[in-house]
C-alpha cells in the first residue's frame, strides 16, 4: 500500500511514499528509511515556463534526479561497494547548459531515435521530408526533437516506487512527422536500485515511433569508460555506412570487435573500430523476443564495483561509446566530459528502421499503443 501525505510550500511540494517491501510491522527492520519524492523549481524558460525538477530517493539513499526540459535525467547518485554514492550520469547543474549545444544528456528521445536516412521516408505513399539535423541525415527527431520540448510533469504513487510521470502531445506535423502523437514517460525508482522506464504513445494518424532514454554512465562517476566492462547480449548487430546508416545487413558479431557475448572492457578492441571519429555507436540486435522484458546488457567497473543491468522489451540497442565528447561541454560540479567519458545503452528498435523492410517495425496507427520498457538495475560486486 502507498499512502501519500503531501507538504505545499511556496515553490515546492513533498510527496513521502511508504515503501511496501520496507519497515512493515514484524520485519523487523524498523530503521529503514522510506522512499521520498519532491518537486522544485530547476529553472526558467526565456517565456517564464517553469522547468521543474523531481527527486526521487529510495530506501537506501538512491536518488535520481528528473526534470521536465527534455523529460530527462540529471543525475543518478548510486552507492558503490562501499557505500559511498557517487552520480554516474552526464548532465548539468543548470538550466542555461542544458538549453545550449549538447549531446542529448539523458534525454528522451522522439518522435524517432536515431538515424532517418537522408530525412526521407514513405508512408501509405506518401514521401514525408524531415530536418537534416546531423547531416545527411536526421538524427533523434530532428531539429528540436523530444528532448527540447517541455513536457508536464507529476509525481504519482505506484506500487513499484515513487514514479514521476511525464507526458507531451506533439502536434500533427510536428517535425515532418504525421499525426498528433502523445506521449508519456514514467520514470520509477525502486527500493531495489533499479530505474525503470515505461514510454507509451497513441496518435491519431499513421506514423512512426521510436522512443528511447540517452543518458550517458559513467559507473565510477568520472574519468574514461573504456576500463568498464561489458557484456551485451547481442549475437548480431547492424553494420552501418559513413554516415552511421544501416546497410541493411544483420550481421554476426563473431569474430568482431563487436561480440560482448563474453564479457569485455569497452576500450579493449576499441581501436578497431573503424570510423570517423571511430568506437561504439552501433545498434546491436537483442537476442530473444521483442515486447518482452529481457537482459539486453551488464556494465561493471573495477575500481567503484559499481555495476548496472539494462532490462528491455525493445528489439535493439545503440551501444555508444561517447566518442564525440570532446570536453565543450562543461558538467556538473565542473567536470569535463571528455572523449569516452560516458557510454550510452539506448534501447530501441534499429534506426532508419522506415527504411528498411526486413527491420522491425516502427509504425504506429490510431487505435493502437506504442509500449516500451527498460530498466536499469544497479548493484555491485
Ligand atoms: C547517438 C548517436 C551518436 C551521437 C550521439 C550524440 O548515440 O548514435 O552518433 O549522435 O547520439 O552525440
Amino acid at each position: 500500500m502507498i499512502t501519500h501525505k503531501v507538504i505545499l510550500g511556496m515553490a515546492l511540494s513533498i510527496v513521502f511514499v511508504s515503501s511496501p517491501s520496507f519497515g512493515s510491522p514484524g520485519t523487523g527492520r524498523h530503521n529503514v528509511k522510506k522512499a521520498t519524492a519532491a518537486k522544485s523549481v530547476f529553472g526558467k524558460m526565456a517565456d517564464g515556463t517553469t522547468i521543474d525538477l523531481f527527486s526521487l530517493t529510495n530506501a537506501g539513499g538512491t536518488t535520481a534526479k528528473l526534470i521536465s526540459y527534455g523529460a530527462s535525467l540529471e543525475s543518478l547518485s548510486v552507492p558503490d561497494r562501499n557505500g559511498n554514492f557517487n552520480d554516474v550520469v552526464l548532465g548539468f547543474d543548470d538550466l542555461k547548459e542544458y538549453l545550449g549545444e549538447h549531446p542529448y544528456f539523458g534525454a528522451t528521445i522522439g518522435r524517432v531515435a536515431n538515424r532517418i536516412a537522408k530525412g526521407k521516408f514513405t508512408l501509405g505513399g506518401k514521401e514525408y521530408s524531415l530536418a537534416i539535423n546531423n547531416a545527411p541525415n536526421t538524427l533523434h527527431g530532428g531539429k528540436e526533437g523530444f528532448s527540447r520540448k517541455v513536457w508536464k510533469g507529476e509525481i504519482i504513487g505506484g506500487s513499484a516506487g515513487a514514479s514521476v510521470r511525464f507526458t507531451y502531445v506533439s502536434p500533427d506535423g510536428e517535425e515532418g512527422y504525421p499525426g498528433t502523437l502523445k506521449a508519456t514517460v514514467v520514470y520509477t525508482l525502486t527500493d531495489q536500485n533499479a530505474l525503470q522506464i515505461k514510454y507509451t504513445a497513441s496518435v491519431d494518424k499513421t506514423t512512426i515511433v521510436n522512443l528511447t532514454n540517452h543518458s550517458y554512465f559513467n559507473l565510477a562517476g568520472s574519468g574514461s569508460i573504456l576500463n568498464h566492462v561489458l557484456y551485451l547480449n547481442a549475437d548480431k548487430y547492424t553494420p552501418v555506412d559513413s554516415t552511421l546508416i544501416p546497410t541493411g545487413e544483420i550481421a554476426p558479431v563473431r569474430g568482431t570487435p563487436f561480440d560482448f557475448t563474453a564479457a569485455t572492457a569497452i576500450g579493449a578492441r576499441i581501436s578497431q573500430v573503424a570510423g570517423d571519429p571511430g568506437g561504439y555507436d552501433h545498434n546491436f540486435v537483442l537476442n530473444g523476443p521483442a515486447g518482452r522484458l529481457k537482459l539486453a546488457a551488464r556494465v561493471s567497473e573495477p575500481t567503484s564495483g559499481r555495476q548496472v543491468e539494462m532490462w528491455t522489451t525493445e528489439p535493439g540497442v545503440q551501444f555508444y561509446s561517447g566518442n564525440f565528447l570532446d570536453g565543450t561541454n562543461k558538467g556538473k560540479q565542473g567536470a569535463i566530459y571528455a572523449k569516452h567519458g560516458g557510454f550510452c545503452l539506448e534501447a530501441q528498435h534499429f534506426p532508419d528502421s522506415v527504411n528498411h523492410a526486413n527491420f522491425p517495425s516502427t509504425i504506429l496507427r490510431p487505435g493502437s499503443l506504442y509500449r516500451q520498457q527498460t530498466v536499469y538495475k544497479f548493484s555491485t560486486k
